[in-house]
């Protein structure tokens, strides 16, 4: 099961490129850069790559961001991860960050533009890898900054493939962003948010309703509310897991405890991801072999998770079928 897994063509919907910046790599770069940083050893910034919630997590997390000064090193970033999905054979990935961070130290909204689809270009002619980058709103700045980004962005629209909103949840709904995400429509931008990881179910609600999300990430939150599970078995809305993320963000006590098989038997469309792979130190493969040697999710079960995963990307029909057709063939060969 555990090479069934390895080798299983993939893709990947939810994964922040800072969250894929290893202790090494953070610690390079500050060097590199001169930026002072509070740890004293790689082994002493590896121990503080622990947290309690998410908000913890966020700060950490933003460490990585001020470490990185240019274009380049965002761009060197994201081909680490593209590496690391070579090996991982994730053959199509769409990818979470923010302009906001960048623009707030003083960089130009295209630092994180250009650095990304710069990637992404490389990415596809050197390794095949498909896929792209999804801006989010960074949500307990608030709507008014959320404004601004999308003011921002939008003259960039064509190397965008969907806005989102991301980091604290609690406290900061989706129907905050109601009159911003409504433009992102306008605009012919798909729209997705991160609800239900930390707050309740209401928020997943109040992403549908209010800002009329095309995915969810996280949703573990659903099982809470009944009615919820029936909309989102009916419609399919996809919701993207992230198991060892739950477990590190203490949502779980244990990944044998994940309600992931529970929400793949109701028939909700769920597939599986790493959110900050580096931080919660498992890529792709490593929380898919999580949940299969954990829980009781079967084999049968991991491959529909696969193939949800490329049902519910945001690649164009044909590419869709590729994945589809690389994916039937692993399992009949296997
Ligand atoms: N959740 C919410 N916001 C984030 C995350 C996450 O896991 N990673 C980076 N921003
Ligand atoms: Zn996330």
């Amino acid at each position: 099961m555990k090479e069934f897994i390895e080798k299983m063509p993939k893709v990947e919907l939810h994964m922040h490129v800072e969250g894929s910046m290893e202790a090494e790599t953070l610690w390079e770069l500050a060097h590199h850069n001169n930026y002072k940083i509070e740890y004293n050893s790689i082994e002493e910034l590896k121990a503080a790559y622990k947290f309690n919630n998410l908000t913890e997590f966020i700060d950490m997390y933003m460490l990585g961001t001020r470490v990185i000064k240019s274009e380049q090193d965002l761009y060197d970033v994201c081909m680490t991860y593209f590496k690391k999905c070579v090996e991982q054979n994730i053959q199509h990935t769409e990818i979470h960050s923010d302009i906001r961070t960048y623009v707030d130290y003083g960089y130009p909204p295209e630092f994180v533009i250009n650095a990304l689809h710069g990637a992404f270009v490389d990415a596809k002619e050197n390794y095949g890898i498909t896929g792209g980058f999804m801006p989010c709103f960074i949500r307990h700045l608030g709507n008014d900054v959320a404004k601004e980004d999308l003011d921002l962005m939008l003259p960039f629209k064509d190397k965008i493939l969907a806005i989102g909103l991301s980091a604290v949840e609690v406290g900061f709904p989706p129907s905050l962003f109601k009159d911003t995400f409504a433009k992102v429509h306008d605009a012919g931008i798909k729209v997705i948010a991160h609800a239900g990881e930390e707050a309740p179910a209401d928020y997943i609600w109040s992403a549908i309703n209010d800002i009329n999300v095309d995915r969810i990430d996280h949703g573990i939150r659903c099982l809470d509310d009944e009615k919820l599970v029936e909309y989102l078995v009916e419609t399919q809305l996809p919701l993207t897991v992230c198991p060892y993320s739950n477990v590190a963000l203490k949502i779980f006590d244990d990944i044998s405890q994940h309600t992931l098989p529970i929400m793949l038997e109701k028939g909700l469309n769920v597939s599986i991801h790493s959110d900050d792979p580096a931080h919660f130190n498992a890529y792709l493969t490593e929380n898919i072999i999580g949940i299969a040697e954990n829980t009781s999710v079967s084999k049968e079960g991991i491959i529909q998770m696969a193939k949800n995963a490329i049902k519910s990307s945001f690649a164009d029909n044909s590419r869709k079928i590729e994945l589809l057709n690389s994916l039937n063939q692993y399992v009949m060969d296997a």
